[in-house]
């Protein structure tokens, strides 16, 4: 299948398929695409929380509003959080980038307030959600991407101190019965002469 065929196939799963187990390796291979994720001047201000322990899915789950089913039925919950507490990325900054790096960085931070700052850091960890997504169903992976979550209930159930989660995405095997299946529902999207202008 061509990329084009695995993005008109993928969906929104809405119903999982509790019971067919996800193979380890692509647990594995999906943590590397995301660490790959590319972002302005390569920040990469992102946590990405691989979460397949039950009980804390169902914890997760049960602080995700509409979505605490697909949560529960899916075997992988990814949550995604941006760096938040800004002097503790600033070590990071520091500790893990090239000088060249923390120059640019240390440069875009003193010329933009600290709201605008978070903003652009944010924008880039929904990047990953794109990668994700499309490595899901080239992995042959259903998967929901979903903002539907309680943030700073998340936060605390997972500890986190430096970062702030902001979505999270389910990933499994998406059940025959699921109404939002592409068989069963069409894509509906805008039409391209209304999205797309070529010059
Ligand atoms: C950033 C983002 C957040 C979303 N949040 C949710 C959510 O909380 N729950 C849900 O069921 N779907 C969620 N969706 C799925 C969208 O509704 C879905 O992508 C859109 O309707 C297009 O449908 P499709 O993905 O099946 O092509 C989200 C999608 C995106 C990109």
């Amino acid at each position: 299948m061509n990329i084009l065929q695995l993005i008109q196939k993928r969906y929104t799963a809405k119903k999982y398929n509790a019971d067919k187990v996800i193979p380890q390796e692509k647990i594995e291979e999906l943590k590397e695409i995301l660490r790959l994720t590319p972002s302005s001047i390569n920040i990469q201000p992102w946590k990405f929380t691989f979460v397949q322990n039950p009980e804390i899915k169902a914890k997760l789950a049960s602080v995700s509003m509409h979505n605490a089913e697909k949560i529960n039925q899916a075997q992988l919950l990814i949550v995604f959080s941006v760096a938040d507490d800004l002097d503790a990325f600033q070590k990071v900054v520091e500790n893990e980038f090239s000088q060249a790096r923390i120059d640019w960085y240390n440069k875009i931070k003193s010329s933009s307030p600290e709201a605008d700052l978070k903003i652009w850091l944010a924008k880039q960890v929904y990047i990953a959600l794109g990668v994700g997504l499309t490595a899901s169903i080239a992995m042959g992976l259903d998967s929901t991407a979903m903002e539907g979550i309680e943030t700073d209930k998340y936060k605390a159930i997972l500890n986190m101190s430096a970062y702030k989660p902001l979505f999270a995405m389910a990933v499994g095997y998406g059940a025959d019965e699921d109404s939002n299946r592409i068989e069963v529902t069409p894509k509906s999207r805008r039409l391209l002469e209304n999205v797309i202008e070529t010059i």
